[in-house]
């Protein structure tokens, strides 16, 4: 059976969701699963049961990668692969990430219930830390995978308790034997919610992910001097947090001065010797810089640069800013992404092309694979929150849309 006219059982992907869901819940709705605690063990396990049950055999690279097989006619092709990550936000949804890796599993038991035989093999994954929460940078995985990173620098990375990725995924039981990349893909493909506001203001059901934009992620200590916060007047202070604030009204400014498309954020900070009557001698914070065109995003670190140097000279700090990643704009494969528009067609979903502003796996994996992306709407295009919603009906979408597209590329 060639499979050209079978759906996927959308009850059936959304019980395993709210399954997935019951592991590591937050305290509003969503989920705390951070990357490599007990609870994505805990995920990972459920993952992999579930495959096994559906008849895969499981390979587990030495980045904790999961890859989940369903065999082909022909097993010495490149296997067409899915996937997404299992771990969340600290005030994470249910569905960010989730969906990609649980709608690799749709299609797999799909296409076990219609005994669809493809010439290629199938396989979902998961990709270990791809939220950037508790280790950084983002998508460490997916990039040692496809060779961005080396393996020495993916194990070494920090939480902030000072656990580094490679002893936590042994603590975990994840980590694999298979070395990263040591596993072709004939072609990638991921579904994910969208995370924005787009498709549900333009009422499309499905986006067709033509690219991602880029993004530089910078760390900054800045170092005043601490001293008693009733005997030093104004005028001889050396307060870190002050020249922070007035930093992060600057990091703003960057990006409203970039608008429509650029975007800039502070998203955590650490304030020394936190003491309401100390005045602060250090403050470590992270920056977030993000655009679709490389120049720009060139231009808005520039701007950075020179925010940080004014406000040292301004106020007698002293910064050590350190770039700490940087993830390219992405063009995914014509070839995926014309699959993914042929099959939203087919099945008549309402669709429109698009670009992610949010860092997905598949970014890294298109410097491996040929890749493509499928999004579908979430409720006032939040995430990154526990209310994070989306529509049992949009997420079958979604997963028909890329059983169709693999089956495309998997079938000659
Ligand atoms: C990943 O979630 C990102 O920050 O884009
Ligand atoms: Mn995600
Ligand atoms: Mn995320």
């Amino acid at each position: 059976m060639s499979g050209k006219n079978i759906q996927i059982n959308g009850e059936r992907l959304w019980d395993s969701l709210m399954e997935m869901a019951k592991i590591g819940p937050g305290v509003a709705g969503g989920n705390c699963r951070l990357a490599l605690t007990d609870d994505d063990k805990r995920g990972r396990d459920l993952f992999v049961q579930w495959c096994e049950e559906a008849g895969c055999t499981i390979r587990v690279d030495k980045m904790g990668n999961i890859f989940a097989r369903r065999p082909g006619k022909n097993d010495a092709l490149p296997p067409i692969a899915t996937g997404s990550h299992l771990d969340t936000q600290p005030t994470g949804g249910k569905f960010d990430g989730v969906f990609g890796v649980l709608a690799g599993l749709e299609v797999i038991r799909t296409l076990n219930d219609h005994g669809v035989e493809t010439d290629a093999p199938i396989e979902a994954t998961v990709w270990t830390n791809e939220e950037g929460s508790r280790f950084a940078p983002a998508m460490i995985a997916s990039g040692v995978f496809a060779g961005v990173f080396d393996i020495d620098y993916g194990h070494s990375r920090e939480d902030t308790d000072g656990k580094t990725i490679g002893a936590e995924l042994d603590r975990i039981g994840y980590l694999g034997d298979q070395d990263c990349g040591d596993h072709k893909f004939g072609a990638f493909f991921e579904t994910h919610i969208e995370q924005g506001p787009i498709l549900e203001a333009e009422e499309k059901t499905i986006g067709v992910v033509a690219g991602a934009q880029g993004q530089r992620w910078f760390e900054l200590t800045l170092t005043g001097a601490e001293s008693h916060a009733g005997t030093t007047p104004m005028n001889r202070r050396k307060d870190a947090l002050l020249g922070a604030s007035k930093l992060v009204t600057e990091i703003n400014r960057i990006a409203l001065e970039r608008e429509p498309y650029a975007v800039s954020t502070v998203g955590m900070m650490q304030v020394s010797p936190n003491s309401r009557n100390t005045i602060p001698g250090s403050v470590f914070m992270t920056i977030d810089l993000r655009h679709p065109e490389d120049e720009t995003l060139i231009a808005m670190a520039d701007a950075l640069r020179a925010a940080c140097d004014k406000v040292c000279a301004d106020d007698g700090l002293t910064a050590e800013l350190e770039e700490i990643w940087y993830s390219p704009p992405i063009a995914f494969d014509k070839d995926c992404v014309e699959a993914v528009r042929n099959a939203a067609a087919t099945a008549g979903y309402a669709n429109m092309d698009i670009i992610s502003g949010a860092g997905h796996d598949a970014c890294y994996i298109s410097r491996v694979a040929p890749t493509g992306m499928v999004f579908v709407p979430c409720e006032d295009g939040i995430s990154h929150n526990e209310v994070e919603s989306a529509t049992p009906e949009d997420l079958a979408a979604g997963c028909n849309v890329l059983l169709h597209a693999m089956l495309d590329r998997a079938t000659a």
